[in-house]
């Protein structure tokens, strides 16, 4: 195991915890409760909120300081998968290893379980944290909504496929994916009160990392097998998507996600050596090996 793969596990499990405890704080009735815990709870890689944490920690922050944050970012990220695979977006009925909020609970309960996790993480960022508002919460709000990832699903559904050559796919998923993932990095430091310069440092982290993400996550739709994904490959197939790996073949996309890899880890060469800049080189050199 390697120190991020410890790491992960322990965390993984403390934000788990504390997003159950979010939810049940929030006290909604059941009918919308039991599909919002359903998916936040299907047993996501959580590496969103690790990050957020791994940021904490970095920058020698109390962790407990982070925590709203790293949860709302959880809840916005599920939501955005619960839409992603409804009927009129990428029609998928899988995820996380379990069948798609849809699936168990109807498209209209879907919708309604995705726009309470998208709301409710404002309310877990306003109700429960006390971080850097003005800085973090406005870095958090912009890489949700219309300038950030629902923006990049918009252009998924709308540029044309014979117009997305790789700088095309680079801009769509660097909304799509890479805000979170930059919000993830750069926003928990700017919610932390971080000087500019690391925001920066971590903001160019996160954006080399939100596209080694995407270009992985292409090539696994191709090579993995459902069971391991725990979603159902050949999905963008389904869809004629064309992805980095239609574009460039599978040997050269995976080069490019490499490339990005390591652009991101030349990026921590801001921060002195440290336990935690270790979790964030591995981190990197993790998304692109990834089976899952
Ligand atoms: C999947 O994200 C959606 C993309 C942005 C490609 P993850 O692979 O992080 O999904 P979970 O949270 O582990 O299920
Ligand atoms: C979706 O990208 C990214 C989101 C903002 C949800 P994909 O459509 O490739 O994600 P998966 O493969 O369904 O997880
Ligand atoms: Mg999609
Ligand atoms: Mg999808
Ligand atoms: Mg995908």
């Amino acid at each position: 195991m390697t120190l991020f793969e410890e790491k992960l596990a322990q965390e993984n499990e403390l934000i788990s915890q504390k997003l159950a405890e979010y939810l049940r704080s929030l006290n909604i009735p059941p009918v919308l409760n039991d599909a919002m815990k359903y998916s936040l709870s299907a047993g996501g890689k959580r590496l969103r909120p690790f990050l957020a944490v791994a940021v904490s920690q970095l920058l020698g922050k109390d962790r407990e300081l982070v925590m709203p944050y790293a949860c709302a970012l959880e809840f916005i990220h599920t939501y955005s998968l619960i839409h992603d695979d409804l009927p009129a977006l990428d029609n998928d009925d899988l995820r996380r290893g379990k069948p798609s909020s849809h699936k168990v609970f109807g498209e209209d309960m879907a919708i309604l379980a995705g726009d309470a996790l998208n709301a409710d993480a404002f309310s877990i960022l306003f109700e429960f944290g006390n971080g850097n508002f003005k800085k973090g919460g406005a870095y958090f709000a912009k890489a949700a909504g219309g300038r950030g990832m629902v923006l990049g699903q918009v252009k998924d559904c709308k540029v044309p496929e014979k117009d997305r050559s790789v700088e095309v796919l680079d801009d769509i998923n660097l909304l799509k994916t890479g805000a979170l993932i930059m919000a993830s990095t750069a926003g928990a430091a700017a919610w932390l009160d971080a000087d500019d310069p690391t925001v920066l440092a971590l903001e160019r982290y996160g954006y080399h990392l939100g596209l080694a993400f995407q270009i992985t996550d292409d090539i696994l739709d191709i090579t993995s097998s459902t069971e391991e994904l725990g979603k159902k490959t050949g999905s963008d197939a389904a869809l004629n998507k064309r992805t980095y790996p239609v574009l460039l073949g599978i040997e050269d996309a995976a080069a490019r996600a490499t490339e990005h890899c390591a652009k991101a880890k030349e990026t921590l060469e801001h921060f002195a050596a440290s336990e935690w800049k270790q979790v964030l080189i591995e981190l990197a050199d993790f998304v692109v090996r990834r089976k899952k």
